[in-house]
Parts: C-alpha cells; structure tokens; sequence
C-alpha cells in the first residue's frame, strides 16, 4: 500500500485534531483512498496535554521539519509572517504543503504559489476555506468545466453559530464564548466576529473562481457586532433570517465582493442553514446553482479538509493552485456602485415618528416597501422598522445619517437584504 509521510508543524487544537482523526481513522483513510498517512515527525515548540503523540518524534524548531523524511509538511502553526516562512522553506526543500491557514494563503499566496511553481510542488488549503466542508477542489476539478458566475455564503462558523444562537434569544457574548469553548473561534476572536476571517476565505474563493490576486484589492467588509436581539425579532416578522454572507460575483471586467450582515429570505437554502454550519452556492453555466453545506469550523471538520488534501497528494493533477491561465486583473467594484434593499430599525421618543421618517425618505426620493410601528418599550421609548425599495449605498448613507441626526431618535441601524 502506497504510504504518504507527513510532517506535521503546530501542535495546537487543528494539530492534536490531524494527529487523532488520522490515528483513529485509519482503516477507514486506507479503504477509502487506498494510501497509509504515516505521520513522521511534529515540530511543536512544547507538549500539548490534550494529546499525547506516542512514538511520533517530537522536534522543538518546527523548521527542522522540513528537513525531515517526509513528503509534505502541514503548516498549522498559525499567523501570517512565520507561517509564510516556513511554507517557503519547506517549498525550497522541495517538499508539498498543506496548510489549513487562510490568512497566509490571502496575504501571501502568490508568492508562495510561485515559489511552489518554480519546485514543481504542489500547495493545497482545502482546509483553509470552510475547514472540511468541501469547496477549493469542488471549484478547481469538480467545476473545472464551468464558467463560475457567483460565489456566495456563510463562511465563518463561529458568526454562523453566534447568529444562530441569538435567532434563538441567546446573548452575544456568553454565546461566543461557547463558540470559543468548542474550538470555532479564532485564536483572536475578533477576526471570525469583525469579518476578516470571512473575508480571508472570500479572497481566496475569488482567486480560484476568478483569478484575482492575493492578496485581493480591498474590499468592503463589516463585521457582526451591531446586530442585536431586536433585529432577529423584527426581521423575522418580516420573513428573513440574518446571516453574515460572503459574496464574489463577476460582472465583465468586474468583481463584485463583499462580506457583511445581510438579510436573507428564509426560504432560501442559505438562510435554513443554522449552527457552525457553513454554506456555499456557486452559480455557473453547466450545474446552475450548485449547495454545499457542512460544519465549518472545529478540529474534525478542519481534519477531514486536511486529510482530503493529504490523499489528493496521490493524484496525478498538475497543481491545483496554477491559475495563471485565468483571465485575471478584473477591478473589485467600489461598494458605493451597488445598490441593496435595506432593513432600518428605529428607537425614537417622538409617537409620530413614523410620519417624520416617511416623509424623510420621500425628500432622498426613495420609497418604503413595508414600515411597522410596534408598542412602545419599557423604557417608553417607540421602535419602528421599515424595509426600503431599492437604492445605492450612498443613497442608503445619506438616509442613515439623516436618520442618525433627528434630535428625536436614539438608535438606528442598518442591514442590508440579499437579492437572490
Ligand atoms: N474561526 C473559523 C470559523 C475557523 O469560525 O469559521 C474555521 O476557519
């Protein structure tokens, strides 16, 4: 049986989660794929009391590890600058890596992918982008056929888990920390709750469906933090779910990405996903809308990603990363040219506010789909929430300010709504 040898450089939550998966799933890996992972060495700079790893030899510096027998390092040590030295090292020493990071692959990945040109070895991050829910090579081989029009999606487990708890009227912080309990979170949690995490992984995305650069040009991202509990009540009455959406789409020379909250209709697929859960929907021209769903966060999902890019090894196929081919340098579109239909909600003292805020919207020439006016809260104050036809971001800005700038109001906030 052909065996692959593996370094493994991290010994933290995705590490020890390899080193199990592998070690309890090894009958099943050599059923399913025909090939033993043997793994030769960890470099771990100390123990880990959660994992014990036997008679795996142990090495301190983890860049001793690609000077090891082994035909493919996996980088789990986390960060950027260390880990995009390490990749290369192990890339000069003529070895594959596999890597569940996805803030190295976003800030450095054309560098590396070129220096892994340059050796003929090959990079793989299956688990970087929704840990072992199945995406990067569904678009590089499973889709290879297709143009790819849109990618859009939940693709942060921790914010999924987070608005799905709060849907349920669970409280924000004591709900992350759950998240983090359970090892969904990011080492610094502000990355999965501000959006970079999401983002990182939408990067990538559009890297492979549309050959943009890594790192990308920027592009708008906004975080979960605003949204409250109010905001799952009214919206739902409304007939929408919250979700934080990642979205890149192609328009001619365009790209079109983002990733922020967004109301989504709750029958869509997406909006029925609750949980760690991640979702994707790609749309392309042959398989039209294609829904991938599983759990995207965690060290047994991040391991199954792992694994799979571990066994892909075997395979013949050139490298998977090599997409100088497509047609590349498309512009990321400015959010202020795209136009959304938006949630507003309002605590006002003023009981008529809602003529106030019709009229307001009639002098920025918008119009209103609905508006609800509800029962005063305890502390007296009136809540209103209303939905708008559709206007650009700066039309949608400068209603939020004015809105903002009523002496009579004392919150408002804003959430954009998904068009299918
Ligand atoms: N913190 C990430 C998430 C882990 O919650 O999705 C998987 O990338």
């Amino acid at each position: 049986m052909k065996e692959i040898k593996i370094g493994i450089c991290g010994w933290g939550n995705i590490a020890t989660g390899l080193y199990k998966s592998i070690t309890d799933n090894s009958e099943a890996i050599k059923n399913n794929s025909g090939l033993k992972i043997a793994i030769n060495c960890i470099g771990a700079r100390r123990d880990n009391p959660a994992c014990d790893p036997g008679s795996v030899k142990v090495l301190r510096d983890i860049f001793d590890v690609v000077n090891e027998d082994v035909d493919a390092i996996v980088e789990l040590i986390g960060g950027v600058e260390t880990a995009r030295e390490l990749i290369l090292a192990a890339i000069r020493n003529n070895k594959h890596v596999i890597t569940a990071n996805k803030a190295v692959i976003y800030h450095h990945g054309d560098e590396i992918f070129q220096a892994a040109r340059e050796k003929n070895v090959k990079v793989l991050f299956e688990a970087a982008v929704c840990a072992g829910t199945p995406v990067i090579k569904v678009l590089q081989n499973d889709l290879a056929g297709n143009h790819i029009s849109k990618i859009s999606g939940m693709l942060n487990g921790t914010t999924n888990f987070i608005l799905s708890q709060m849907e349920e009227g669970a409280d924000f912080e004591p709900t992350l920390k759950i998240a983090q309990d359970k090892g969904y979170a990011e080492p610094d949690p502000s990355f999965d709750i501000d959006g970079l995490d999401a983002a990182h992984k939408l990067g990538i995305l559009s890297h492979i469906a549309f050959g943009t650069n890594l790192p990308p040009k920027d592009f708008y991202i906004e975080g979960i933090s605003k949204i409250t509990g109010e905001d799952f009540k009214y919206t739902s009455e409304l007939g929408y779910s919250i979700k934080h959406l990642a979205v890149v789409k192609s328009l001619g020379n365009k790209i079109e990405i983002r990733a922020h909250p967004a109301l989504l209709i709750n029958s869509s697929i997406l909006a029925s996903l609750k949980g760690v859960r991640n979702g994707i929907e790609i749309d392309s021209d042959l398989v039209d809308k294609l829904h991938i769903a599983g759990s995207g966060a965690g060290q047994e999902s991040t391991a199954s990603g792992l694994i799979s890019d571990i066994i892909h090894l075997s395979s013949n196929s050139s490298n998977d990363f090599d997409i100088e081919k497509k047609e590349n340098k498309k512009d990321v579109l400015d959010i202020n040219n795209l136009s959304f239909q938006n949630y507003f909600y309002i605590e006002s003292d003023d009981k008529n506010i809602i003529s106030s805020i019709k009229s307001i919207v009639n002098n920025h020439n918008l119009a209103i789909e609905k508006i609800i006016q509800k029962d005063n809260l305890s502390n007296n104050l009136t809540p209103i929430f209303f939905i708008t036809e559709l206007c650009t971001e700066p039309q949608a800005n400068m209603l939020l300010d004015e809105i903002k700038g009523m002496d009579t109001i004392e919150k408002v906030r804003r959430i954009r709504i998904e068009s299918d």
